[in-house]
């Protein structure tokens, strides 16, 4: 930071001083950080945004200034100048960047008291969330957060400087609009101009930055602010950031590009060094191999396709699903397990939708300690353990069911049954499914969102479709993802067609979007990255909420400004509610 322009209230940034500069007049303003009194001499740490800088009081040298120290209490304000000075040999604190020296005070001017805060902010110990977030701007103070909120700003930065140079152009989107659909429910607005009349905020740009593309404007950014109603987890919140982009006559070799050396920019602010260009692997891969399409691979425990050994078996359960068009798919886990642990992994596989979970240890000759072993012969058990390259001693987790449980309930248990992963994996899924049937409403819907291309023939049924779809995947997180869009109204009926939306309603929701690709669509696609999944991942954070300055709670409220709030009788009729 450069040095602040020297005023009333400081001269020096209290994290900036260094031995060089002992024997300075220097001024400094800041918190109180931390007070301790050595007989008669009183140490306070001062803090502001760049540091912590040792103030020394003698009662000798500055006896007013020593006798305002005594009042001074945590987070008061203050202003002090005085001389800077080399620290006492034993007492450098190499912990500190200003450790080598302190500033010899001679006056203090006390700017505002802070009466005692709800919890420490001078270190970083657990703190109720809660509590965190009503006070969140005396949360905001302590290290930690600072840290994760600077880091967001450098990763920011890093887009914006990488996407500058390309030629991007960043272009801001409207935020009262009308529902842009990504799956999640709308936040409304009501109008009070248009009594019975509502805006929705965006689910993202994603309806803006393809018109964007129409206007011509080739290659648009922005750090956009996204709104869905859903339930909340740690990496989910009602309101969140998207870097967005789009980018126009391309296709996903040019996106997935673009994409790789700016994500090499922006991880390495996070000391974190990709090669590009980024694996890459396809939907069909991930959900075999990995049960998830959001695969982590720093996780061994790959999963198999046992179908070929228990094809004929004599238990049912496996030869049964088989016969039935299902698979029987399963993983080898290193370690000893209880057996209370394995009941507790059934259960977790049958609240998974698995109607069972067969367990088995490998034992010296191969053969099975499982439940299931009487039903087994040796040649099934030892065939299997050769697919799953299993040795003596490996724990075995078998499900037989459709493809679409199996898959989802081997990959869960795989990350339940795994060690805390070290290192970061991050690689593209690519070639989505372009629906998948919900079988609740009897229709299909859309994988990612109903304006991404499909690929494959088109005259084979929609359950069948491939999408142009893409998704950037980190430690098993899903980080970014996007897809090359349909450009002509036709493709865009039949994608309408497909998940049972009539032209009435489409014309309705989506008329202007349909109209404007009769006036010459490009080719066009793009993406757009969680921001703040991104920065929490950078950051080692375990929730979204760490690098989001004023988060809301899994309820969605902010408990600092008390939002949701109800509101006056007379602000509901002025909008005709
Ligand atoms: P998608 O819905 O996949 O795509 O969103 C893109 C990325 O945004 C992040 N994300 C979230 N982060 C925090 N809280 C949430 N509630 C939340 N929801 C999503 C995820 C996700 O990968 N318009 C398309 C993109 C495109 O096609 O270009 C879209 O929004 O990291
Ligand atoms: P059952 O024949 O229902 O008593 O099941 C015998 C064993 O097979 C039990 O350990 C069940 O948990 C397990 N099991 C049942 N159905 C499945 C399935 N579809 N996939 C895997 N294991 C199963």
């Amino acid at each position: 930071m450069l040095p602040p322009r020297p005023n009333a209230y400081r001269t020096a940034w209290a994290g900036s001083p260094r031995l060089e500069q002992a024997g300075d007049e220097l001024r400094v303003a800041g918190w109180v950080h931390r007070r301790r009194d050595h007989g008669g001499l009183i140490f306070i740490d001062v803090r502001d945004r760049t540091g912590i800088l040792q103030l020394v009081f003698r009662p000798e040298e500055a006896p007013a200034a020593h006798t305002r120290a005594h009042e001074l209490r945590s987070e008061d304000v203050v202003a002090v100048s005085g001389e800077l000075v080399r620290r006492a040999d034993g007492a450098v604190n190499p912990a500190l960047a200003t450790g080598e020296v302190e500033l010899n005070v001679a006056e203090v001017e006390i700017l505002a008291r802070a009466e005692t805060p709800p919890f420490a902010v001078d270190d970083d110990s657990p703190v109720d969330e809660t509590l965190r977030l009503r006070h969140r701007y005396l949360d905001l103070r302590r290290a930690r957060m600072r840290e994760g909120i600077e880091l967001r700003h450098a990763v920011v930065t890093a887009i914006r400087a990488h996407l500058n140079e390309l030629g991007f152009l960043e272009i801001e989107t409207p935020i009262l609009t009308r529902s842009t659909p990504e799956g999640a429910r709308d936040f409304l607005v009501p109008s009070r101009l248009q009594p019975r009349s509502w805006y929705a905020l965006p689910q993202s740009p994603q309806l803006f930055k393809q018109l964007l593309m129409l206007a011509g404007f080739e290659r648009y950014y922005q750090i956009a602010r996204c709104f869905r109603d859903e339930d909340l987890r740690a990496d989910r919140q009602p309101e969140f950031t998207q870097l967005d982009m789009e980018l126009a006559f391309v296709d996903e070799e040019d996106v997935i590009a673009t994409t790789d050396a700016m994500l090499r920019d922006v991880l390495a602010v996070g000391g974190i060094d990709v090669v590009a260009p980024l694996e890459r692997m396809t939907y069909d891969e991930a959900m075999l191999r990995y049960g998830s399409d959001r695969p982590d691979r720093r996780v061994g425990m790959e999963i198999h396709d046992l179908g070929p050994v228990f094809e004929s078996s004599a238990f049912q359960v496996f030869s049964g699903a088989i016969g039935s068009g299902g698979v029987v798919r399963g993983f080898k886990a290193g370690g000893s397990f209880t057996r209370a642990r394995f009941d507790e992994l059934t259960e977790a596989a049958v609240a998974l939708g698995a109607k069972g979970l067969v367990w088995a240890v490998v034992e010296e000759d191969g053969g099975w300690r499982s439940p299931v072993a009487k039903f087994l012969s040796d040649d099934e058990m030892h065939g299997a353990g050769r697919l799953l390259d299993a040795r003596a001693g490996d724990t075995l987790f078998i499900v037989a069911d459709r493809a679409e449980v199996a898959a989802p309930v081997l990959g869960s248990l795989r990350l339940r049954v795994a060690d805390p992963p070290e290192g970061h994996d991050i690689l593209w899924v690519t070639d989505f499914p372009m629906f998948e049937w919900n079988a609740g409403e009897g229709r299909y819907d859309p994988l990612h969102h109903p304006f991404t291309a499909p690929s494959g023939d088109l005259d084979s049924g929609p359950g069948g479709w491939r999408s142009r779809a893409y998704d950037v995947v980190f430690d098993g997180s899903e980080i970014g993802g996007g897809s090359i869009r349909i450009n002509t109204p036709e493709v865009q009926r039949r994608v309408f067609d497909a998940i049972g939306l009539a032209p009435t309603e489409a014309s309705e929701r989506f008329g202007f979007l349909l109209d404007a690709f009769r006036y010459g669509a490009p080719p066009h696609g793009g993406i757009a990255f969680g921001l703040d999944r991104i920065v929490a991942l950078l950051a080692g954070r375990d929730s979204i909420r760490e690098v989001m300055a004023f988060p809301k709670t899994a309820s969605g409220g902010d408990p600092l400004t008390g939002a949701p709030a109800p509101v006056d009788r007379a602000q509901l009729r002025e909008l005709g509610l």
